[in-house]
């Protein structure tokens, strides 16, 4: 979602306000603006960056600059809307990522008199500065006053245009890191905006206010009080951020995922770095395992799930974060809830994070980044170890998640039920390097499927019935094909109305114990004219099956057959001329609720 970089010191202000909010795009905008103090000048467009830059002279230049991408929520996509925004005479400029929940209530009060350009909350918070500066604050102060005021989420940079030697910021609930270059300090929503330029960062804290200069930082609480912190070095690599030699992110996370599931294996199973005692006793005591997630890591969590169930005989339920922000179902004596998030700030899952704190239940983040708000405000933190993730569209981090949930389910399997995981997990992993080197076989096999179809389905039971619900997410989100994944043997009971002539309908079959049923579902979607696609475990085969998959453990199949899934997808969305890495209407990390 929206995307901040802030910059203040002796470097290339221009260049670092771009480039970082480049590096951002991945994660969905509608429009973009930067400020630079020097020149005073805004630059503004909606649209693709390309347009900011078209709109910024090449000799633009200065020692203090902030810019952003927005995604719009409050108000449409307009240039009016779009951020950095300033304040009523215009000497304080401000971007902001998040949402203040009582913006009408202070246009409606403290400035009531104030004109107001948009119909961003944002708009509010600049206004509000010089208002308390209008009544005698300094500009701290008044910056502080504000934030007391504001009710909400917000990561701030805001410059005075009259101290043109800092830039000050703020953060919420909203992520937010100060960078430290030496001669310049930077302000970023994403550590990966700014690797270019340093790998030293100092993590700010929810209420806290920081006031930067070219070689110094101070934070403060929201009382104004000072806040010591250590700053720390960032193990991402701006390598991991290239595409190198691929043309998509997406295909080059897809094809990373056979050495993700490796480093996996050789991580939490052979070195046994990551499962703390103190995190097993946690698990051992529960009676019951609340996964929460959205979108592609509630299909992992859903999987995870059944894992615990399996493996290790505990109950287990996955929650849509979404739903349970609002109503959580009747408790179990003993719960602990599990969060998985590739991003660790998705909004639906900290509502949850937050209110679980409150009842006091014990609280472990698996995410990608260790450093987010979920991994930071839960009591333990696991990684996915699949390295940056920049594609609109989850892969790697799906496949990761349901690997390290095996490696987490299987420490509780009874000593007589454990398998050896090591060794299955790296068949998977060869198994999915076959299927990676068949994508062409892939890309033509879907040729004509997709092209010109409104609609699909995926289908299959138990596991492969989770795997069809994420592998109809991905062709949706990217090819735009309303796609469902069902349960193969609930289509008869109304849904099967919706098969007619030519609809792609693609079978899942990797479950010996379900697969002669949804066989049976395939027939009779066949004899409705449905057109179809299995993809089907070797052991399981037959001559007229449309891709066969090699046979892995029957619990790790999900971290396999979902890859020629996501291969499907890229490939159909491809062929129908989409950009396969940014979607319309998403954004990589959905910031609010
Ligand atoms: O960062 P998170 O895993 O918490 O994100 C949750 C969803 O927004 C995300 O999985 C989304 O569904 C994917 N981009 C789909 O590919």
């Amino acid at each position: 979602m929206c995307g901040i970089v802030g910059v203040v010191g002796n470097v290339d202000t221009k260049n670092i306000l771009i480039n970082g909010l480049c590096r951002l795009e991945y994660r969905g905008y509608d429009s973009a603006g930067i400020f630079l103090a020097e020149d005073n000048q805004l630059y503004k467009a909606v649209g693709p960056l390309k347009k900011l830059q078209e709109e910024v002279p090449a000799d633009a230049a200065g020692t203090l600059g902030i810019g952003h991408t927005r995604w719009a929520t409050h108000g449409k996509a307009t240039l009016e809307n779009t951020h950095p925004h300033t304040s009523q005479s215009g000497r304080f400029v401000l971007v902001h990522n998040g949402v203040i929940e009582n913006y009408r209530q202070l246009k409606e009060t403290l400035l009531a008199d104030d004109i107001f350009y948009g119909q961003t909350d944002s708009e509010v918070a600049v206004h509000l500065v010089e208002y308390f500066v209008n009544q005698g604050f300094t500009v701290p102060a008044a910056f502080l006053q504000t934030l007391n005021k504001i009710e909400g989420s917000y990561a701030f940079g805001l410059i005075d245009t009259q101290t043109p030697d800092t830039l000050y910021a703020a953060k919420n609930k909203s992520p937010l890191l100060v960078g430290l270059g030496g001669d310049f300090s930077l302000i970023a929503s994403d550590a990966l905006a700014v690797l270019d330029q340093t790998k030293n960062f100092l993590e700010i804290k929810d209420g806290e206010m920081v006031i930067l200069q070219k070689d110094s930082v101070e934070i403060f609480d929201l009382a104004g009080q000072p806040v010591a912190r250590q700053p720390f070095v960032t193990q991402l690599d701006a390598n991991d951020l290239d595409k190198g030699a691929y043309p998509y992110y997406m295909i080059k996370e897809i094809a990373e995922q056979p050495s993700v599931v490796r480093k996996i294996i050789q991580q939490y199973l052979i070195e046994e770095n990551y499962v703390a005692p103190a995190l097993k006793e946690v698990i051992h005591e529960a009676d019951h395992l609340y996964f929460v997630a959205c979108g592609t890591s509630w299909h992992a969590s859903r999987v995870g799930a059944k894992y615990f169930e399996e493996m290790a005989h505990i109950p287990a339920t996955a929650l849509l974060a979404s739903e349970a922000g609002y109503r959580m179902p009747l408790l179990s004596a003993r719960p602990v809830f599990i969060f998985l998030s590739q991003s660790g700030e998705t909004a639906d899952s900290r509502q949850v994070l937050v209110r679980v704190k409150e009842l006091g239940y014990p609280t472990i983040t698996l995410t990608n980044v260790l450093g987010s708000t979920l991994a930071r405000e839960s009591d333990f933190a696991l990684p996915l170890l699949a390295g940056p993730e920049i594609a609109v569209a989850s892969t790697k981090a799906y496949t990761a998640q349901v690997t390290v949930l095996a490696c987490l389910a299987q420490q509780f399997a009874r000593q007589n039920e454990k398998f050896d995981l090591a060794h299955e997990l790296s068949l998977v992993a060869t198994a999915m390097d076959t299927v990676i080197t068949e994508q062409e076989t892939l890309n033509l096999l879907v040729a004509d499927y997709l092209t010109e179809q409104r609609n699909a389905f995926y289908i299959g039971r138990y596991l492969d019935y989770e795997v069809s619900l994420e592998a109809a997410l991905k062709l949706k989100e990217i090819s735009y094909v309303q796609a469902e994944g069902f349960a193969a043997g609930e289509l008869k009971h109304g849904t099967i109305a919706l098969i007619e002539e030519g609809t792609p309908v693609f079978a899942v079959i990797t479950d010996p114990v379900t697969a002669s049923h949804t066989r049976g579902n395939m027939e009779e979607v066949k004899s409705r004219g449905a057109r179809l696609f299995s993809l089907v475990s070797e052991s399981l085969a037959n001559d007229d099956d449309t891709f066969v998959l090699p046979n892995v453990h029957p619990l790790l199949t999900p971290i396999l057959s979902i890859v020629p899934a996501q291969l499907i997808a890229y490939y159909a969305t491809l062929q129908r001329g989409l950009d396969v890495d940014k979607p319309r209407n998403l954004a990589k990390s959905v910031t609010v609720e």
